[in-house]
């Protein structure tokens, strides 16, 4: 067993309510709102969004388990954690690359939540919902988004406040304020994204987007002498994006619900709470899918419009709603609040890791961890102008860095933390697990069992299908 007791010093989260407020707000950010449509319009809909939900159940929901179980049980930073659990190996290693991918993740992420916080502001003014809606006024709020993304200064300004922000929440510490914020955020955000999604069914011409969207198209596969029904046009690297995006959505892979579950009471419910976030986050990621899709192919624009989507798409729907002024501003307020709940997380993992590993002071880390990524993340601020011509297979700095990070750094690092469950932590994570949850249902058997066959099995297939480049 386990033999380190809590620190006295460590911080719980105030109430279990707490916790899964701070955890489900770590998921619920812009992976929901910003990335699932556009990826979900550049990879052909509806086929994307049935193997993004398998990624979810099989692996996603074991590893987030893994994740808590991990956390709890060792009350640790992802580093220490396998120290504590396992202490002579090299499981360490996992949590390392996890902080790692930590400094990547935010500094991207860092900027597009900068965006969204300058369109609070051009909601204010106006500007957001100055256009048609129509054909022309899409085109025009696209360029409007795009020669914005361009200019460097700005880029970088927004990218700066986003980062100055989180540091300021994390300087202060992982209590206080995120999960007071947290309690009335979901709830407004879930009641704007229904608005929005009634409002963008009703758009003349959004019915081609709700079958993009949500009904694949099948075709039928020649296996010797079978034929056998398969989505059509489904590639691996679809496969693999959407597998990355279900550990980037649910915050899973570099150690953040590890971290947040390091400040649970031991006996703190985990399987209940590992379904409450992954619901709420799946739930809040298909209604944004809702809202923007059938709006794209009503306002004639392109399902694979890229990072932009959102921006092209939005203000114009925002300008043909009754009280659309309003709504914009709430709406980019949500999602810049969703986007800080999230980005805190991120930083998090870092800073608890300096803490705990190099006995740095919180306050001394989080602003020296928030200054570093924010220089990391200048270039993908200026990927979209200044930076727009360098290229690494074809893609643009800041793609790159999303690139690497969801589709590769994160299933790795799940891929390891459920192999570490399943075999290097063994039954005992059962017992581990077990304490405060379950509610008399074999939860921790099944939960094994995946993360020593299915879970990490998928992970590796879908990764090496892809670099072995079948199809
Ligand atoms: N899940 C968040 C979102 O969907 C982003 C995020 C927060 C994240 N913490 C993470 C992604 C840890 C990967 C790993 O916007």
């Amino acid at each position: 067993m386990v033999k380190a007791k809590p620190r006295r010093l460590r911080e719980h989260w105030g109430s279990r309510f707490g916790f899964i407020l701070a955890a489900t707000g770590s998921a619920i950010g812009l992976g929901n709102i910003w990335k699932f449509p556009y990826i979900t319009g550049e990879h052909g809909g509806a086929a994307f969004v049935v193997v993004y939900l398998i990624c979810i159940i099989i692996i996603g929901l074991p590893v987030m388990m893994a994740e808590l179980a991990v956390g709890r049980t060792a009350q640790r930073n992802p580093v220490g954690a396998y120290k504590v659990i396992r202490p002579g190996t090299g499981w360490f290693l996992v949590g390392g690359l996890g902080v790692l991918a930590g400094f990547v993740i935010l500094s991207y992420y860092s900027v597009v939540a900068g965006w969204v916080m300058a369109y609070v502001f051009k909601a204010i003014t106006g500007a957001v919902t100055r256009f048609t809606a129509d054909a022309g006024g899409a085109a025009a709020a696209k360029g409007h988004f795009e020669s914005f993304a361009a200019r460097p200064g700005l880029s970088v300004l927004w990218h700066f406040v986003f980062m100055a922000i989180c540091t300021f929440i994390i300087f202060r510490g992982v209590r206080s304020g995120i999960e007071a914020a947290s309690k009335i955020l979901m709830p407004v955000l879930i009641a704007i994204l229904l608005v929005l999604v009634v409002w963008s069914l009703a758009l003349p011409g959004s019915a081609a987007g709700v079958r993009f969207y949500l009904v694949p198209k099948i075709t039928t596969v020649d296996v010797g002498p079978l034929s056998i029904p398969f989505f059509q046009g489904l590639t691996w690297s679809a496969v693999l994006i959407a597998l990355g995006h279900a550990f980037f959505s649910l915050s899973l892979g570099m150690g953040a619900m590890l971290t947040y579950g390091s400040y649970l009471e031991r006996n703190a419910d985990l399987s209940f709470s590992t379904a409450t976030i992954a619901v709420a986050d799946t739930v809040i990621a298909l209604l944004a899918g809702l809202a923007l899709l059938p709006a794209v192919f009503a306002m004639g624009l392109a399902p694979d419009g890229g990072p932009g989507l959102l921006f092209h798409t939005l203000p114009a729907v925002f300008a043909s709603m009754p009280g659309g002024f309003v709504f914009a501003i709430l709406f980019f307020v949500l999602v810049a609040l969703a986007a800080i709940t999230s980005g805190i997380s991120v930083l998090e993992v870092v800073t608890a890791f300096t803490i705990g590993e190099m006995g740095w002071r919180r306050r001394v880390a989080a602003p020296v961890i928030g200054a570093i990524i924010f220089v990391i993340g200048i270039p993908s601020a200026l990927s979209f102008g200044a930076m727009d011509k360098f290229r690494l297979f074809g893609l643009n700095f800041f793609d790159v860095m999303d690139y690497l990070s969801a589709n590769f750094f994160l299933p790795l690092g799940g891929l390891l933390i459920a192999l570490f469950v399943g075999w290097g932590w063994g039954p005992k994570a059962i017992k581990a697990a077990a304490e405060g949850s379950y509610h008399g249902f074999p939860t921790g058997r099944i939960w094994l069992w995946m993360c020593r066959t299915i879970t990490p099995l998928a992970v590796a297939a879908i990764i090496v299908a892809k670099v072995a480049g079948v199809g």
